[in-house]
């Protein structure tokens, strides 16, 4: 493992207290409070209409495996390197009763086999933290079967410039949209480093991986908030913060 990831992983082992530490809070929203995105169900609709088998790369909590399984997913892996994460998640899933296994491994190098996929299910603070974008988009390429999808939901490559300022949007003098990687100074990656993927980049590497781009859309609104009600002006309507993309294999 290059050293930058091993770093990133220890920094993701102690957040992972977090998945510990709010164990029945998030157990009471993975028996069905927590929900994908409506415009994720409406993109994904086809896909989990077929009762696909799911590889959800960087399954983190967890809590969208079960939200997958309650949309339609006949099983989903959870891949994620973080033990503590891996292995929350893997007990809530029994818990709840839901098809979900966890493996603690890195990605890319998911140890599943090949063409194991109908779809590939990514994002939420994930790409971010990818040290080589052509190995991620190839793992993603070869554990999907032919006809097989990649869906990400993510953060938009341009969000690591926009201030967190209450009063208007500012671009951070720190940071540039083509920086190789940046220092994340937010919970709960703190002082992980960030890679850094233009959209270009991310679109290019799938489709050099050999899959084909069925969708790409850009959303003003971040696929997370603080939970104390904090809000950005860079979250209100003006700038690019989360996109979509779906591809198939
Ligand atoms: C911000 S969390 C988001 C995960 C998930 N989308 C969620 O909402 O819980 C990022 C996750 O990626 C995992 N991670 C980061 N880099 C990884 C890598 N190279 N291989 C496997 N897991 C990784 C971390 O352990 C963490 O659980």
């Amino acid at each position: 493992m290059d050293e930058a990831v091993r770093g990133n992983q220890a920094v993701w082992e102690r957040a992972a207290t977090k998945y510990v530490n709010e164990y029945d809070e998030m157990l009471d929203l993975a028996r069905g409070r927590w929900e994908l995105f409506p415009r994720e169900l409406e993109l994904l609709e086809p896909v989990l209409s077929r009762g696909p088998v799911v590889v959800h790369f960087q399954s983190g909590h967890g809590l969208d495996d079960t939200a997958l399984v309650r949309a339609g997913a006949r099983k989903v892996v959870g891949v994620d390197y973080s033990v503590v994460t891996a292995g929350a998640a893997q007990r809530r899933a029994a818990e709840v009763g839901v098809p979900c296994h966890y493996v603690a491994a890195e990605v890319p190098g998911v140890p599943v086999r090949d063409e194991c996929a109908d779809l590939v299910y990514t994002g939420k603070g994930a790409v971010i933290w990818m040290r080589d974008i052509d190995a991620w988009a190839r793992d993603a390429a070869r554990v999907l079967r032919p006809g097989g999808s990649l869906f990400v939901y993510d953060a938009h490559p341009a969000v690591p410039m926009w201030s967190w300022d209450e009063d208007e949007p500012r671009i951070r003098p720190d940071r540039s949209y083509f920086a190789e990687s940046h220092v994340n100074d937010t919970f709960p990656g703190n002082g992980a480093r960030e890679w850094q993927w233009t959209l270009g980049q991310i679109v290019t590497a799938i489709t050099r991986a050999g899959l084909r781009l069925d969708v790409l859309e850009e959303y003003a609104e971040p696929f997370w908030r603080p939970d104390d009600g904090y809000t950005a002006a860079a979250w209100s309507g003006r700038l690019p913060n989360a996109y979509a993309l779906l591809a198939h294999k």
